[in-house]
């Protein structure tokens, strides 16, 4: 382990990963077999390139073609509790493999059905910080898979483990898969919960789901977990995953060409259930965040927070952000997630954390967030060049025109606002 450690040291001292594994004299103290494992603890380092900004043409377009079929997937190939990267998966816009880079899933999100992209940038780099290697610059979109490569040693916080690892990025409540306390299986398309979507949905939405059933449904999910699920939690990320997923299905499941935010049932299901787009479907007519969230939110407005207690023990996490507050999701994510993951890392994994952590603050620029560098940052201006942003071409917005489902007077937040079971309390 000495060996180790001296490496850690030679490669901090170079602070320049690219030349962290040279034929160098100071690495021959390392027995060949030290050497090896310090390799390949590292993994292979890929620098992870910049994500894509926004698409040139940002509007209505075909997206089920001739170049995107859809192919089930195949032996082997890993699809997770994301239905829509499930979609892309299927039909090519990611690897069909189920194993990518974060830059070509934004790549894939924007391209396959307009997620705008500062959302894209968000929902990626916020699942893959945590459950993605960050030396290989791959990520599994379901299972842990040795696909992405070797671990990086000397983390035994960092699971690794893909999307479908609990807590980090996936969460309790998801409309159409169980909670992890009930069986584990987060990933798999749930009939009884996609029965309950179908319920809402006729009962709110006129046979559509729409942002009246979304904020309907939302309430029961959370409700199920609060009264059946003694660990139900949802805190940041999950809180905001939780409604952006919410909405995400009218913003861009609805064909673009239809574009009135009430989405058909038959299309719900080839999303949620075979990862199929529907023939002929046109993406969204817009780049799209996660729009009118604040709406879903607003119909019954929760706060973030965890049963404590067992079931019917809801209680108010005061240090955790709210849903409106995107800068404090950010900073709890990075400051406490990761950090919690990846409390002292070194070399090749310093850098691409940083770099990541970058990749990921640019989604919350235009915000006004103020970008944190809770690992430290690099001082002087040469080994800041890779973060800086390529020169991207003008963007062609396509016509706005005005959004079929204009944001709505929204309520004021109420403080604290927990109507979400029966023994809920707050703290
Ligand atoms: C940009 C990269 C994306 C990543 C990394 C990602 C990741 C995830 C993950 C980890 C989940 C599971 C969360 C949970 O339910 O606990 C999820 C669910 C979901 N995602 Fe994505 N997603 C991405 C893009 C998209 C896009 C583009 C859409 C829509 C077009 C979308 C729609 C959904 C929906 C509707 C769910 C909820 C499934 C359910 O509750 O049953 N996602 N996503
Ligand atoms: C589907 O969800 C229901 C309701 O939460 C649950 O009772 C059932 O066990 C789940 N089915 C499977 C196959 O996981
Ligand atoms: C959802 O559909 C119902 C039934 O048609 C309708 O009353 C409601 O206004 C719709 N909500 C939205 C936001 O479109
Ligand atoms: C990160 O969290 C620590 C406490 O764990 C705090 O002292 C620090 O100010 C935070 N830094 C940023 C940049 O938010």
């Amino acid at each position: 382990m000495v060996g180790f450690l001296s490496f850690v040291a030679l490669a901090v001292a170079l602070a320049a990963p690219a030349a962290a594994f040279p034929a160098h004299g100071s690495l021959a103290g390392l027995s060949r077999q030290e050497l090896d494992d310090a390799m390949s603890g590292f993994g292979e380092y890929t620098r992870p390139p910049p994500p894509p900004g926004p698409l040139e043409y940002g509007g209505v377009k075909l997206v089920n073609d001739a170049d995107h079929p859809f192919i089930a997937p195949g032996e082997g190939d890993i699809r997770g509790p994301c239905p829509a990267l499930n979609t892309l998966a299927n039909h090519g816009y990611i690897s069909r493999n189920g194993i990518e880079s974060p830059s070509n899933i934004v790549r894939g999100a924007m391209e396959g059905f307009n997620m705008n992209n500062d959302l894209s940038k968000f929902t990626c780099y916020a699942a893959f910080m945590v459950n993605g290697n960050l030396i290989t610059d791959l990520v599994s979109i379901g299972e842990k898979s040795p696909k992405t490569g070797p671990d990086p040693k000397e983390q035994p916080m960092a699971t690794i483990g893909g999307l479908n690892t609990h807590n980090v990025f996936e969460g309790d409540s998801s409309m159409t898969r169980a909670d992890f306390y009930d069986g584990g299986d987060v990933e798999s398309f749930n009939e009884t919960l996609f029965q309950g979507f179908i319920e809402y949905s006729n009962r709110f939405g006129g046979g559509r789901y729409n942002l009246t059933a979304a904020g309907q449904f939302r309430l029961k999910r959370i409700q199920d977990g609060v009264q059946h699920n003694p660990t139900f939690t949802i805190v940041a990320p999950r809180l905001f995953s939780a409604y952006s997923e919410a909405v995400n299905p009218i913003n861009m499941w609805v064909d673009g060409r239809q574009d009135d935010g009430q989405l058909r049932l038959d299309h719900a299901r080839s999303f949620f259930e075979a990862a199929r787009f529907p023939d002929d479907f046109h993406r969204a007519a817009r780049p799209m965040s996660a729009d009118n969230e604040a709406v879903v939110h607003a119909i019954h407005p929760i706060e973030p927070g965890a049963n404590i207690a067992g079931v019917n023990t809801y209680t108010v996490d005061r240090n955790a952000p709210r849903l409106d507050d995107k800068c404090g999701i950010f900073e709890y994510h990075v400051n406490h997630t990761l950090r919690t993951l990846y409390p002292n890392p070194t070399g090749n994994l310093l850098d691409a954390i940083r770099a990541n952590i970058h990749y990921f603050y640019t989604a919350m620029e235009a915000r006004g967030c103020t970008e944190i560098f809770p690992y430290g940052r690099f001082e002087d201006g040469e080994s800041n060049n890779y973060y800086a942003p390529p020169d991207y071409p003008e963007v062609e917005l396509p016509e706005l025109g005005t959004l079929p489902f204009p944001p709505v007077e929204l309520p004021t937040y109420s403080d604290p606002l927990v109507d979400v079971g029966p023994g809920a309390t707050t703290a």
